[in-house]
C-alpha cells in the first residue's frame, strides 16, 4: 500500500534501520521495486524525479500497489524543482514530495519550503527538504566542503518549516566518484543528536557497503540510490551484447530442448531490471530492512 513517507521512516528511526529509495524511472523498474521489496519483506520508497513522468510514474506505481498491496510504499518527488512540478506530484497522487532548494540562500530555502509543507500537509502528504548542498561526484573535490551541512542552522530551519525529513549533506555526492568519498560522521553524529525528524542521505551509489551502513548505525534513516543500480542493470545488458544477444530458448515441442535466439528489446530490458533488482536487494539487506513486514 502507498503510504505517508514519514510513516516508514518513523518506523526506521524506531528499529534502527534504513530504508532504500531507489530512483524509478518506468514500469521495469518500478515493478523491479515492488518485487525486490516482496521477496525481502522490506519497506521501500520510489523516488521519482519530475523530468520522468510525474503522473506517468504515478499510474505505473498505483497498478503495482493494488498487485501487491501488502507492501509498503512511499511515492516520492524526488529533487522537487518547480513549484508546478511538486503541486502536481501532490495532485497526482505522490504520498510524499521533496522540496529541493538547497542552493538557495538559506531564507529563501525556508521560506519556499515552508509554503510546500503547508499546502502537502494540508492533503497528508509528507515533505523532504535539504539543508546543505549534496553536489554532484565529477565536481567533489570542488563542492564536498562547502556543501556540508551546518548544524547550527538545522534547529531554526525545522523550526521554521516544520518538514517531516531532513536530506543532510555529509560528505556523500551524486554519481561515480573518481576517487572514494569522504563521509562526515562526527558531523551527521551532531546532526543525528539535534535533529528529531528522520535523516536522508543522497548519492548513496559508490560510496562503499561500509560507508553506507555506518551512516545508518550514525542516523541515516533513508538512502537515495540511482547510479550503482542502473549501472547493474547495464552491466548485464553490457554482458548480453558480449554475447552477441544470443539467448537459449526452449524448442516447444519439449521444455528440454533449447535452440539459440536473438534476444528482443523487450528481453534486454527485463535483463537490465533484474541487474537493477539485485543490487537494490544487496542495499535493502546492508540497511537491515529486510524482513521488517
Ligand atoms: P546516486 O546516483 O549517487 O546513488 O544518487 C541518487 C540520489 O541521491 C537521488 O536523489
Amino acid at each position: 500500500m502507498i503510504i505517508p513517507m514519514h510513516e516508514l521512516l518513523k518506523e526506521a528511526k524506531k528499529g534502527k534501520y534504513g530504508v532504500a529509495a531507489p530512483n524509478v524511472f518506468n514500469r521495469e523498474t518500478i515493478e523491479a521495486c515492488f518485487l525486490a521489496a516482496k521477496e525481502l519483506r522490506a519497506p521501500i520508497i520510489l523516488d521519482v524525479a519530475g523530468v520522468h513522468g510525474i503522473y506517468e510514474c504515478a499510474d505505473i506505481a498505483r497498478f503495482y500497489e493494488r498487485r501487491y498491496p501488502e507492501v509498503p510504499v512511499a511515492l516520492n518527488l524526488d529533487h522537487g524543482g518547480p513549484f508546478e512540478d511538486i503541486v502536481n506530484a501532490i495532485r497526482a497522487g505522490f504520498s510524499s514530495v521533496m522540496i529541493d532548494r538547497s542552493q538557495s540562500s538559506f531564507e529563501d530555502n525556508v521560506k519556499e519550503t515552508a509554503e510546500i509543507v503547508k499546502i502537502a500537509h494540508a492533503c497528508g502528504v509528507s515533505v523532504e527538504a535539504e539543508l546543505g548542498h549534496v553536489g554532484q561526484a565529477y565536481e567533489y573535490d570542488k563542492t564536498r566542503d562547502t556543501g556540508l551541512t551546518r548544524p547550527e542552522e538545522a534547529a531554526d530551519f525545522l523550526k521554521q518549516t516544520s518538514v517531516d525529513c531532513l536530506a543532510v549533506a555529509v560528505g556523500t555526492s551524486h554519481g561515480v566518484y573518481k576517487g572514494g568519498c569522504k563521509i562526515d560522521f562526527p558531523l551527521l553524529d551532531t546532526l543525528a543528536s539535534q535533529i528529531e525528524q528522520p535523516l536522508v542521505l543522497h548519492g548513496g551509489s559508490g560510496s562503499g557497503d561500509d560507508n553506507l551502513r555506518m551512516t545508518i548505525e550514525h542516523g541515516i534513516q533513508k538512502v537515495n540510490l540511482n547510479t550503482d543500480l542502473v549501472m547493474s542493470g547495464l552491466d548485464r545488458i553490457q554482458a548480453c551484447y558480449e554475447n552477441n544477444l544470443e539467448i537459449k530458448v526452449p524448442t516447444g515441442a519439449n521444455m528440454d530442448e533449447f535452440t539459440t535466439k536473438r534476444m528482443n528489446m523487450q528481453q534486454l530490458y527485463l535483463v537490465g531490471a533484474e541487474g537493477y533488482k539485485e543490487k537494490l536487494k544487496h542495499y535493502m539487506k546492508l540497511f537491515k530492512s529486510d524482513g521488517k513486514w
